[in-house]
């Protein structure tokens, strides 16, 4: 199958591009490098630099490389910033979105893999510990929305023109290629794995604990860490199930497991054999206090086993990345 990867220069978009080359080497990578590296991308895939919102390139890189499939990681994606410029994350975000959807009609695209977030669940199910496909759609922030209705987008095209499709809701990525040769690269990063890894590794003074009080175990917020290269299994899985004929859905990813900020911290301190200074702060606005997958349906339907189901090796990967 012919895959445009969107955002393959970036964080995931990379490790994936990587991952999927061993199967699937006809990979072209669209990117507009505002936050990817071109040298992130993996030697001998074809690069085509542009723009997911212009619907003209995009109609020509379809058309020119006989695309059949889509993986569209391409997108912004700091909750933060998302409050504070919700114009630019659904510009970016759904336009993107909608734009790559209008070029898939256009050029006969058959298949799209689109990266969700768990932040469509927001803090509207506090009263369970693990939320599934089915929970509460209750976003806290833009980016989340953005998301949401991207989904709702790729849905409503699959009656209208046949575009068969799998959202895969990410839970919190992070850590780095257990090669060595990839890791995370963003600039002024704000996730908690890659800034305590700077922490540990002297690029940072310290780092800040957002929130002590919520109701969880030691007060501070607790997520599903998912090791990056599990993640881009996930894609390449997520391709087979949609070429054996499935049909299209939606899945978490995420281990089903939680880990508090103090928890990761730990982590990374006992990795790293570095102390880190904390400082407690008042919550981060956006922020949910805890958000942990289900992730029967995936591991069921895609016949997922995870290979680095592990914090430590997480933090790891991501420390040894960082220190390098
Ligand atoms: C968010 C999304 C997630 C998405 C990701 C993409 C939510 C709930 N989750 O992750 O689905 O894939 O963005 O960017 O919206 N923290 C600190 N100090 C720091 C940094 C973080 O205490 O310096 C805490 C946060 O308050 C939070 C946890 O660490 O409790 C994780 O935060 P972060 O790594 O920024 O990711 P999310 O915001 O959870």
């Amino acid at each position: 199958m012919k895959i445009l990867v969107t955002g393959g220069a970036g964080y995931i978009g990379s490790h994936t591009v990587q991952i999927l080359k061993a199967t699937n080497p006809d990979i072209v990578v669209v990117d507009n490098l505002s936050t990817g590296f071109k040298e992130s991308i993996p030697e001998g895939i074809i690069f085509e630099q542009g723009d997911i919102r212009d619907f003209d390139f995009m109609v020509q890189v379809l058309k020119k490389h006989k695309i059949e499939a889509i993986i569209h990681f391409a997108a912004k994606l700091i909750v933060p910033e998302s409050i504070l410029q919700p114009i630019e994350y659904y510009d970016n975000n759904t336009s993107g979105v909608l734009t790559v959807t209008r070029a898939c009609r256009e050029a006969g695209v058959k298949y799209i893999i689109f990266s969700s977030t768990a932040a469509v669940y927001g803090d509207a199910n506090a009263d369970v510990q693990f939320v599934d496909e089915n929970s509460k759609i209750s976003p806290l922030n833009p980016y989340g929305w953005s998301k949401f209705m991207s989904e709702q987008i790729i849905k409503d095209c699959e009656k209208a023109f046949g575009l068969k499709s799998v959202c895969l809701r990410y839970f919190n990525v992070a850590g780095a290629a257990e090669d060595g040769k990839n890791g995370q690269k963003t600039k002024n990063a704000t996730h908690l794995i890659k800034v305590a890894s700077e922490a540990a590794c002297g690029k940072k003074v310290g780092l800040n604990i957002f929130g002590t009080d919520y109701s969880t175990p030691d007060g501070t917020g607790v997520r599903d860490y998912i090791h990056v290269e599990d993640l881009a299994d996930l894609h390449v899985l997520a391709l087979k199930y949609l070429a054996a004929g499935n049909i299209s859905d939606t899945f978490n990813c995420g281990y089903g497991r939680g880990y508090s900020v103090k928890e990761v911290i730990a982590a990374v301190e006992k990795v790293s054999q570095k102390k880190i200074n904390v400082t407690n702060q008042a919550r981060r606005e956006g922020d949910a206090a805890s958000l942990v997958a289900n992730s029967t349906k995936i591991k069921e339907k895609f016949q997922w086993k995870p290979r680095r189901d592990n914090i430590e090796i997480i933090c790891q990967t991501a420390y040894d990345w960082e220190n390098r």
